[in-house]
């Protein structure tokens, strides 16, 4: 059965949870444990069915969201970032659903919310054999027929080496897009406390993973480059506004549309701050608990800006031209 309207219905889309959740927690990986939650990573658990997965992937591979909302740099050979909930209504409204709000935090082990719309539905794609012209609703599988795109077309989309990183938020929730029982490698490898590496078990198309991943150091392993991988993030914070924020923008800036990552970081930052206030400060408390936190706070507020201002380092790339570059041909060759 498909559904044709924007609206997650969670009979249609939301996937059984069949086995209890399992986890490993950073303790198991020899990580100090965090105020936030003691689970490091949750093992892969059914989220969507494979009905919202076609539609959410109809939504990233329309050619207008692959020509406005495409970022790369140095670090991301290629994302597609912004495009909730204006051109990508689903998903947003996937993400955004209770029950799907009641899965996440269920297997982090804390309530949190999606950072800001910005950070919903974050896409990394890497081509398939068929490249661009492969990019369909439906996954790329190796086997299927059709012409095979050079390696000029593919590579620019492929991690060639582990990208080892922390987030810029606290939790992430990993959806994989692409059919992985073929996969050679892509796999999110997590670094534990004595420098060895505890690889995560692939999650089957449909399923998510949980991840603390500013708090732990992480990477995608590279991948075969005749396997399409296409994976979704979206990143959370802890609901409690009193919980310290851990967010900063260093490795998402030079992936954005800067201007509407600002507003929006600002805007979740003085959001915050007006929470915190209502939470935690009242006329009961001692003048000397209430400059404390009027202090803490203004720190705060020098970090927001600060986080839109410094320098970063990564470096900005042009997979976006690559793609534009393939559909002039196209089209050429259709006039022709
Ligand atoms: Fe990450």
């Amino acid at each position: 059965m498909s559904s044709t309207t924007v609206s997650f219905i969670p009979d249609l889309h939301l996937a059984p949870l069949v086995e209890p959740p399992q986890y490993i927690t950073l303790a198991e990986l020899g990580y100090e444990p965090t105020a936030d939650s003691p689970i490091a990573a949750s093992k892969p658990f059914p989220l969507f069915t494979a009905e919202a997965v076609r539609r959410i992937r109809s939504e990233i591979v329309h050619p207008d969201t692959l020509a406005n909302h495409m970022f790369s740099d140095d670090y991301s050979p290629c994302v597609i970032r912004g495009h909730c909930p204006e051109r990508a209504p689903f998903t947003y409204n996937a993400w955004t659903h209770p029950e799907v709000t009641q899965r996440i935090n269920m297997l982090a082990g804390i309530s949190i919310t999606p950072v800001y719309d910005y950070e919903i539905g974050h896409v990394n794609l890497q081509l398939g054999p068929r490249g661009w012209a492969g990019l369909k609703a439906e996954p790329d599988l190796p086997e299927a027929q059709g012409q095979i795109a050079t390696q000029e077309e593919i590579l620019p989309t492929i991690f060639q080496v582990p990208n080892w990183h922390n987030d810029s938020y606290p939790f992430v929730c990993i959806l994989m897009l692409s059919e992985t029982s073929t996969f050679k490698g892509g796999n999110t490898i997590l670094r534990k406390g004595d420098g060895t590496s505890y690889i995560c078990p692939l999650p089957p198309i449909g399923h998510a993973m949980i991840l603390q991943g500013g708090q732990v150091t992480h990477a995608v392993s590279p991948t075969d480059s005749a396997q399409e991988r296409i994976s979704m993030v979206t990143s959370y914070r802890p609901t409690n506004p009193l919980v310290a924020d851990r967010c900063f923008l260093k490795t998402v800036r030079t992936v954005s549309d800067t201007e509407t990552l600002q507003k929006q970081w600002l805007d979740y930052r003085l959001r915050l701050l007006a929470e915190r206030i209502l939470k935690g400060t009242g006329s009961g408390q001692s003048v000397d608990s209430m400059s404390q936190f009027a202090k803490e706070q203004a720190a705060f507020l020098e970090e927001s800006v600060r986080q839109i201002m410094d320098p970063v380092e990564r470096i900005p790339t042009n997979t976006r031209g690559g793609y534009l570059d393939w559909r002039e041909a196209q089209s050429s060759m259709v006039a022709v």
